[in-house]
């Protein structure tokens, strides 16, 4: 093996990349529960890949066969039905994993310098996984699939003088149909994922360059032993990955209970008018994206009124593209002179916790048809996120901070 392992070495490092990033990977050793969500993400990667893989196996991308293809598989595909729901619960818990670390970022200010190119792969990432799981949403030819996918696609119409063209080019046709089908099957089985496993290794690639922040939001290469090894520092492996592997047996009970159990989530997870085939003549009563989206289709939702030459619709466009846009920038909105938020003043810790409120809430709101009420408590919560980032100049300039520790405090 030592041999084998001295011939491969000279010819390609393998010892080296897994010193680099496992073995001799020094990781702050106060990681705490926030920290389990990166390696869940890449499991969560890795189970939509292999099934995706077998669902295309079974799947017929086409209008007149693609509904009763998912129901072949289903009922008569050895396992399908389980290597189905593995995939749709999959895409939701995807997103519930990314939203908790992209949560862990916001928290501890990981987003900060050195790490803003992480953050950016990151949020590179997030678009290509909402393009991804759009995409798939069309695949089962359900009237949701249909009628999701109007909802979306018709929003690019509102885009002044290319909007009408830049519609019809999405969807290939006049209107949605097989043509539209095709082609969100090609992006979402082959173009989408190399993007997404290109961004994830360049997040990887970038995180590892800089090395990891931590709850306390501090240096720990600051101080190292005489092997220039930090002392606030502990090998990835294996400390690290025998430690998500806990993490991964809790991830995995939650996650197969859901899918044995409740693969629907009452509607959330796989919406009922899915269950009925695409019918372009017949629309449902109650269009509403899947959850993961809600968030931002209840700030498009929102602009329900002209503001000035700009009409309620393409307003609620540029409103939910900004709320999308601004993430993109926080590296350079938070002006604090401390990371984490253990050390920040009450009005960035107060602001992040209402703000975590406010987009579960958001999120709930973009599931529920659109009252008078409802509306309104968009209204405020939409104000509030863009406070929230928009004033973070100021507010995060301003407050009194606490003394950070020199060291980790465990
Ligand atoms: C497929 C999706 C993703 C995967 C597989 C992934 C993977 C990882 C992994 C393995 C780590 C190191 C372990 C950890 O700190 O938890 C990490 C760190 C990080 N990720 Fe992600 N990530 C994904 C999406 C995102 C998104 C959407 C964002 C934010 C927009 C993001 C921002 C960050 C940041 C800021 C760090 C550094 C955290 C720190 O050092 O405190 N990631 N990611």
């Amino acid at each position: 093996m030592e041999k084998f392992m001295g011939w491969v070495n000279e010819r390609m490092s393998v010892t080296r990349v897994w010193e680099d990033h496992l073995s001799k990977y020094y990781a702050p050793k106060n990681f705490n529960f926030w920290y389990f969500f990166g390696s869940l993400a890449m499991l969560v990667l890795v189970n939509q890949l292999l099934t995706g893989v077998w669902l295309t196996m079974s799947y017929t991308p086409s209008a007149e066969a693609a509904f009763a293809s998912v129901e072949y598989i289903m009922r008569d595909v050895e396992y399908g039905w389980l290597i189905r729901y593995m995939h749709s619960t999959g895409a939701s818990f995807f997103f519930i994993v990314v939203y908790m670390h992209m949560f862990r970022g916001l928290i501890y200010g990981s987003y900060r310098a050195p790490r803003e190119l992480v953050w950016i792969f990151g949020m590179a990432i997030y678009l290509a996984l909402m393009a991804e799981a759009f995409m798939g949403y069309l695949l089962p030819w359900g009237q949701m699939s249909y009628w999701g996918a109007q909802v979306i696609i018709s929003l690019f119409g509102a885009i002044p003088v290319i909007g009408p063209d830049l519609q019809q080019w999405i969807r290939g046709d006049f209107l949605i149909s097989g043509i539209t089908l095709n082609r969100f099957f090609a992006l979402h089985v082959v173009a989408l994922p190399i993007v997404i496993l290109g961004l994830v290794l360049l997040h990887i690639i970038a995180l590892h360059e800089v090395g990891s922040n931590n709850p306390d939001g501090i240096d720990i290469k600051k101080y190292k032993d005489e092997h220039g090894v930090p002392l606030d520092g502990i090998p990835f492996h294996p400390y690290y990955t025998v430690k998500d592997l806990v993490g991964v047996a809790v991830f995995l009970f939650i996650f197969c209970s859901v899918m044995f159990f409740f693969p629907e989530m009452g509607g959330y997870f796989l919406e009922h008018a899915n269950f009925e085939q695409a019918n372009g003549l017949k629309t449902p009563e109650h269009i509403a994206p899947v959850w993961y989206f809600g968030a931002f289709y209840s700030m498009l939702r929102a602009i329900t009124f002209d503001i000035g030459p700009i009409d309620s619709k393409l307003g609620g466009v540029i409103v939910m593209g900004a709320a999308i846009a601004i993430l993109f920038v926080l590296p350079w909105l938070d002006r604090s002179p401390v990371r984490s938020w253990r050390y920040k003043g009450m009005i960035s810790k107060v602001g992040i916790f209402v703000f975590g409120f406010v987009f579960a809430l958001l999120t709930w709101l973009g599931t529920q048809p659109a009252t008078q009420l409802y509306t309104l408590i968009a209204q405020v919560c939409t104000l509030y996120y863009f406070a929230f980032f928009l004033l973070m100049p100021f507010y995060t300039r301003w407050e009194k901070t606490k003394p950070v520790p020199e060291r980790v405090t465990g």
